[in-house]
């Protein structure tokens, strides 16, 4: 049986950090308000020169190096993100090309917050399909290019990053992704969402969100899911080692981990220093659980994620 191994991990945030505080010196509201009610205190904005791509590119160097690997290797780039640095070419060929890979294929994923999961699954599939043998899984956003910088409701929240994983087909042993799960209701498509496009207003847009409604279907839309995803491998919520979640307020963790009886402290939180980072806040967190020694090899870890469609879904590994 063939498996999609995780062999390797990498992430990158740009330089300059923005605290709640710098926020508050030009939009009305204060470090006590969104700690209260969302636990981010700092995100990273990306500075002159950093893209999606040039984040991404340097993730999937560093998890390239993580897994032990060389461009030689790759045969497969999947790209989630909302915030491509053209309306096309996907970013993902100029990933690819800034690489300098020249086999197989790559492309874009667009799901917002879940497009990791997204992106991880669609790889599963194709690595177990014989498409490919070794995949770059990317999540990589600069979200601070589509904000509406005058609205406190939204533009307090997100931040930008990349994040990275090398997926291997590996034959064999118990490692791997072990189930997953893809959902999307798009009734919802417009209380989470940019105004703008190519085909309707010929413009970029800004991100526009009804906040308390997406709130309450993320708690209820990923515990069912992680139930799912779980009940399916026939793995015990309780036997998980680690829950990766998408990272977007920290109610909405607690409330989730609640929901499903499990202590908060598997968990791995970023948010706090992140914010939002939409697609990439997964591999970010993942990496930030590998790095302090949190997340070790042979353990069960559980990523799950809701975002902007609605889209939502979950990806149960064996690291
Ligand atoms: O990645 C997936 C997509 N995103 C999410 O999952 C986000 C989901 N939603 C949320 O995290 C929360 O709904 C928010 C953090 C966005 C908002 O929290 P809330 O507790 O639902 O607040 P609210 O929108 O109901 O607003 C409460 C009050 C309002 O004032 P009034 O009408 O009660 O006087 C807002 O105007 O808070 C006010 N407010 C702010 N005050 C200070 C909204 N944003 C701010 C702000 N600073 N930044």
């Amino acid at each position: 049986m063939i498996r999609s191994v995780v062999v390797g991990v990498g992430s990158e945030l740009p330089q300059n950090i923005m605290t709640n505080n710098d926020l508050a010196k030009f939009v009305d509201t204060s470090d006590e308000w969104i700690t209260e009610r969302t636990g981010i205190r700092a995100r990273h904005i990306a500075g002159e020169g950093e893209t999606t791509k040039t984040l991404a590119v340097a993730a999937a160097r560093q998890a390239l190096s993580n897994a032990g690997l060389s461009i030689e290797d790759v045969d497969l780039i999947i790209l989630a993100t909302s915030t491509p640095d053209h309306t096309f070419p996907a970013t993902a060929t100029e990933v690819q090309a800034e690489l300098g890979i020249t086999k197989g294929a790559a492309f874009d994923l667009q799901a917002v917050c879940s497009g990791f999961v997204y992106a991880l699954t669609t790889a599963d599939a194709l690595l177990k399909a014989g498409q490919a043998t070794c995949a770059l899984v990317i999540g990589s956003e600069t979200f601070s290019r589509i904000l509406d910088w005058s609205d406190r409701a939204t533009c307090v929240l997100f931040g930008d990053g990349a994040g990275a994983f090398v997926l291997q087909a590996q034959k064999g042993g118990n490692a791997g992704i072990l189930g997953s799960k893809l959902r999307s209701d798009g009734r919802h498509c417009m209380k989470l969402y940019v105004d703008g496009g190519p085909s309707t207003t010929r413009t970029v847009g800004h991100l526009r969100m009804e906040g308390r409604e997406v709130f309450k279907h993320a708690v209820v839309n990923m515990a069912e899911n992680m139930l799912e995803v779980t009940t399916a491998a026939g793995i015990a919520m309780a036997d998980i080692d680690w829950f990766v979640p998408h990272q977007a307020n920290k109610r909405i963790l607690d409330s989730t981990a609640s929901k499903l009886g499990v202590a908060r402290e598997k968990f791995i939180i970023t948010l706090d220093h992140h914010g939002n980072t939409s697609a990439a806040s997964i591999p970010l967190a993942f990496n930030h659980g590998l790095q302090n020694g949190l997340i070790k090899r042979g353990q069960l870890v559980l990523m799950e994620a809701m975002g902007g469609g609605f889209t939502w879904g979950g990806v149960l590994l064996r690291f």
